[in-house]
């Protein structure tokens, strides 16, 4: 696997690859961010990761500084699944003059995680964009346990023409449901015991639903309700239309239902997506 730093020796090393399905990530890999990987290695002949904590999506009391890096041990599991590149900057490469252009996302990043991660999308899809501008894949693969970027990702590769295929990755989960998540590793041992909680509510409210139920509404204020008993801080619980991320009608099928919920001082986030 070649380690790259500096973007225009990454752009020499891709000259002549034809295939590159690339995956982007922040690094402290888990076998999720694997998966997206071995998915990536199905859709191109080149396989090209990147590690960069983008400074730019968290917000002031976020956790940058203590973001886990593990930079070490992300090598070997990438090489372990056979990644080609792998494309490691640091902030000077991505960022050497303060970032003036940004882009902004439609309505669609003002909801859910956005209303409570204001700028966060703002600084995804700036950090996704620049990326892509610079590796140029054919393909690139996201996670949907982050079901939010990944809308805006390919609205953003609709909306502003780029010849990108963008593939979404089912979750990756532990044997008691919790999506994997670098930011797991926050939990301590009886928070991470109560952290399947989440998984099960959302798949509790899943099953409000597929037993016809369709006020929504009420659904979700009785689960922030068994959220607050159970200790949990619920951001949001949320049933909304697969499509648009609005709120659905009674006739909607297509549905995801997303929770962000804080245990202790990690915050969480998951979804289930389900036709009715
Ligand atoms: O999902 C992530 O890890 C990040 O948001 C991404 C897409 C790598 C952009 O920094």
């Amino acid at each position: 696997m070649d380690i790259i730093p500096r973007v225009d020796d990454l752009r020499t090393r891709l000259r002549d690859e034809r295939g590159v399905c690339f995956v982007p990530t922040m690094g402290n890999l888990h076998e999720g961010h694997l998966q997206l990987m071995r998915t990536a290695r199905r859709h191109g002949t080149c396989v090209v990761a990147s590690i960069f904590v983008n400074r730019l999506q968290f917000g002031p009391n976020e956790d940058f500084d203590r973001y886990p890096r593990t930079f070490e041990a992300d090598c070997e599991k990438l090489r372990s699944c056979g990644v080609d590149v792998l494309f490691a900057p640091d902030e000077k490469e991505l960022y050497p003059d303060p970032q003036v252009f940004l882009v902004q996302p439609s309505v669609l990043g003002d909801v859910l995680e956005g209303e409570f991660r204001p700028g966060f999308f703002r600084g995804v899809a700036t950090i996704v964009l620049k990326l892509l501008n610079i590796v140029q894949p054919k393909v690139a693969v996201f996670g949907k346990k982050d079901y939010q970027q990944l809308m805006i990702v390919k609205h953003m590769v609709r909306q502003l023409a780029l010849p990108i295929e963008i593939i979404g990755c089912d979750t990756s989960r532990a044997e008691d449901g919790l999506a994997l998540s670098s930011r797991n590793g926050y939990l301590d041992a009886s928070e991470r015991d109560r952290a399947r909680q989440l998984f099960a509510m959302l798949s509790q409210v899943v099953a409000a639903i597929r037993s016809g139920r369709r006020d929504f509404s009420a659904i979700e204020a009785e689960t922030m309700k068994i959220m607050l008993e159970n200790q949990w801080r619920p951001d949001y619980i949320a049933v909304r239309k697969q499509a648009d991320l609005q709120l659905p009608t009674p006739s909607d099928r297509e549905l995801v239902v997303l929770a962000a919920a804080w245990m202790g001082k990690t915050r969480l986030i998951d979804n289930i997506e389900m036709i009715s």
